[in-house]
């Protein structure tokens, strides 16, 4: 069942947070469907204006659709993820998505409220949710690169008169995370403070965590163990993060680079173990079981687990 993402986001509200999770072919749409009813939690679907370019967006969000009708108790949001207004006319026109999210946090502050505003508009007119950002976070979304210097943390004074001043739904913050495989390489970690007092000035008002990925240390051992040269620095948000920062406010967690390291391990391993094998089927039944599994380990940590 299709819900209004902002229906899941202040229902989980200090409580537990939703999953969100990038999806890019059908593999993972079944995965994430497959998790999402076996342990009857609220999933958020999200596409990236780089999956809808991938196959096409009517191709994805119809495989979402599909999902949709052979997993009849699965609830659910489909979010867009990192939008601009191009990508945002044609997600809320086509009627299929229940929110969008505008990412003009690279634009000045000003220029940032007066875009988000301007999407709210359009958007709540056909009963569609806005996300915004409000900060910079570091690392590669899509093919975007922001480095560590150029990223800044969210203001949280700021972050109030920007919700006020644009209506949106739910907040992106910038305390700490970044996208990509590479995160807290440095050692850094979640800015609790920061986070602590966006809550403080937003009670109530749904927080959304980007760069959520854990970035395993054992996932990454053992791509490069099975021929993989990836990066071992990183540390990834750790589950104690993530745990701490849901009663703070943060309702949706954002997941994508775990699932591509799952997908890079699971075929690295396979190749290097069968080399007799030329089947794409038999590699993507295991991609899809370890994706379920993952998943779920996912909803047990943001304590979503029976919420649908
Ligand atoms: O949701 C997908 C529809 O096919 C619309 O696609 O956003 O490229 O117009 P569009
Ligand atoms: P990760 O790179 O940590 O998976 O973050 C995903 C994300 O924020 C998508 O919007
Ligand atoms: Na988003
Ligand atoms: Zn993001």
């Amino acid at each position: 069942m299709k819900v209004t993402t902002a229906t899941l986001l202040n229902q989980c509200y200090g409580r537990y947070a939703v999953p969100a999770v990038n999806v890019f072919f059908m593999e993972e749409v079944i995965g994430l469907f497959r998790a999402a009813q076996h342990w009857a939690a609220p999933i958020i679907v999200q596409t990236t204006p780089f999956a809808r370019d991938y196959a096409g967006a009517d191709m994805l969000v119809s495989m979402v659709e599909a999902a949709e009708r052979t997993f009849p108790d699965v609830v659910f949001a489909l979010h867009l993820d990192h939008g601009v207004e191009s990508h945002i006319t044609g997600a809320i026109g086509s009627g299929r998505y229940t929110s969008v999210m505008i990412d003009a946090s690279h634009d000045s502050f000003e220029r940032n409220v007066k875009r988000t505003a301007a999407v709210v508009r359009m958007a709540h007119e056909k009963g569609i949710s806005v996300e915004a950002e409000l900060g910079i976070l570091a690392g590669v979304e899509d093919d975007l690169l922001v480095s560590a210097e150029k990223s800044f943390y969210t203001s949280p004074a700021q972050a109030l008169d920007f919700v006020r001043e644009t209506g949106c739904d739910s907040l992106a913050i910038a305390v700490g995370t970044s996208h990509g495989a590479y995160k807290f390489s440095g050692g850094q970690g979640l800015q609790f403070d920061i986070l602590e007092e966006i809550g403080e000035k937003l009670p109530g008002f749904p927080l959304v965590l980007h760069g959520g990925s854990n970035v395993q240390s054992g996932v990454i051992k053992r791509i490069n163990a099975a021929g993989g040269k990836l990066g071992e620095a990183a540390r990834g948000v750790q589950d104690e993060e993530i745990r701490r920062a849901i009663p703070l406010g943060i309702t949706k967690v954002n997941i994508a680079t775990d699932m591509r390291l799952l997908w890079t391990m699971v075929n690295r391993e396979f190749f290097r173990d069968r080399p007799e094998e030329f089947t794409p089927t038999t590699a993507g039944a295991l991609y899809m079981e370890a994706y379920t599994d993952y998943i779920g380990t996912k909803i047990a940590l943001l304590g979503a687990e029976g919420k649908a």
